[in-house]
């Protein structure tokens, strides 16, 4: 991973005269050379529709389209590409899961099991959910470690229980969930179980048959892929109990005047025009991540979650919200200051170049658990370095002068 930064032109810009360092990889990650030429070279060179014309550009568009849906299922262990549904996000992917399956499966009195530690991408949809069927949100507790409960989550599963909903990796704590121990427990009540891997995949090998969920999510642009891009994993013959949840061209077998017949696999999810650029540009993505290699990616991410947390651990006024032990955290690194606001936090960090999230992390819920009005969170990429955290500790030290703390 020596000299990746060359690979990134953003890296180069300077921001309030400083070096850009760019810790809010949790949100969205920089894009490599590589990237951007897929993605120019596909509108100079193929730009066509998919699955329409019979045109030579038609057709290669098409072909490249259906090769990611390949390269995607392997890479994340999928029997084959008719697994893969392509979403816009996984925000999007979790909202099919709603409407394509549970939509069709949940009754009044069942009971759908999400955790603490959600993203609200994986907390509203069953919200509604639960309002529009007289059904139950259980949440699993945290422990004072930040991870969760798994005794308070053996005792919650019944056979109530129809759908357990999870996070890998939790975007505030780092904490990573033991999901296939999880999911063990979960289908011993007949529930199924969707993981939210928005977090996980592109940081550290995912295999979704090995996981044995039902429906895994994620979004390229957290793996330095393209924004408008995201993946819905569905196991091998879940695809029957489920049905589109748009309609319109594209996803159509047959149409008569007041009825229509649709495509079976994963066409059936995928209405109108596809972001087919970015899914083609994607692919490119997936062959940078490959080359690296996902243990490599997992050992920085690693390395560097360690070392920022050895040197923000000196400052008693850091309160850092993360499990102990380094092995149960990804790249992810939430404090807060008390009597400093995470936005002044993230500002003063921004004065010396540092790009950092503050605020509720689209985790609203979890940050009252926390009993915090907001975190300040450094998160890690392939591209940062130890470097990058010296220059964070900077603002830090900035942050306590400037608050005479
Ligand atoms: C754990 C988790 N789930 C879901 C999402 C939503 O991802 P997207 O905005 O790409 O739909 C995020 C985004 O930060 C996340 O961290």
């Amino acid at each position: 991973m020596k000299n990746i930064q060359k690979d990134f032109p953003i890296l180069q810009r300077k921001i309030n005269g400083k070096r850009l360092v760019y810790l809010d990889n949790a949100s969205t990650t920089q894009k490599p050379k590589i990237v951007l030429k897929a993605l120019q070279d596909f509108y100079t060179t193929s730009n066509a529709n998919i699955h329409r014309s019979i045109h030579t550009l038609s057709e290669e568009a098409t072909g490249q389209f259906e090769d990611v849906r390949k390269k995607v299922a392997k890479f994340i262990g999928a029997p084959s590409a008719e697994n893969i549904i392509f979403t816009k996000n996984t925000t999007e992917a979790i909202n099919c899961i709603r409407l394509s399956w549970a939509d069709q499966h949940i009754k009044a009195g069942d009971e759908i099991i999400i955790s603490a530690l959600e993203h609200h991408a994986n907390l509203v949809p069953w919200q509604e959910l639960c309002k529009a069927k007289k059904s139950f949100l259980k949440i699993i507790p945290l422990t004072h470690d930040f991870t969760l409960d798994l005794q308070a989550y053996q005792k919650m599963l019944s056979p109530k229980t129809k759908l357990v909903c999870l996070t890998s990796q939790s975007n505030v704590t780092g904490t990573i969930n033991p999901i296939k121990q999880m999911v063990v427990f979960a289908h011993a009540v007949g529930a199924r179980v969707a993981i939210d891997a928005a977090q996980s995949v592109g940081h550290r090998p995912m295999n979704a048959k090995d996981i044995d969920c039902d429906f895994l999510s994620f979004s390229a642009h957290k793996m330095l892929g393209p924004t408008g891009v995201g993946i819905l994993y569905i196991k091998d013959g879940l695809i029957n109990e489920m049905k589109p949840f748009i309609y319109g061209g594209e996803m159509v077998e047959s149409v008569q005047e007041q009825s229509a017949s649709y495509r079976t696999g994963p066409w059936q999810f995928e209405a109108g025009t596809p972001n087919i650029a970015d899914v083609i540009t994607f692919g490119a993505t997936l062959d940078y991540l490959n080359k690296i290699g996902l243990k490599n990616i997992q050992a920085h991410d690693q390395e560097l979650l360690f070392y920022a947390k050895k040197i923000f651990s000196h400052y008693p006024q850091v309160k850092i919200y993360s499990p102990a032990h380094i092995k149960n955290c990804g790249g992810v690194l939430s404090f807060s200051i008390e009597g400093v606001h995470p936005h002044d936090i993230a500002t003063i960090f921004n004065e010396e170049g540092v790009a950092i999230r503050s605020g509720f992390h689209c985790a609203e819920p979890l940050m009252k658990r926390l009993d915090v009005n907001g975190t300040a969170r450094l998160s890690f990429y392939i591209y940062n370095t130890k470097k990058d955290i010296d220059v964070a500790e900077k603002g830090l030290k900035k942050v306590l002068k400037t608050f005479k703390i």
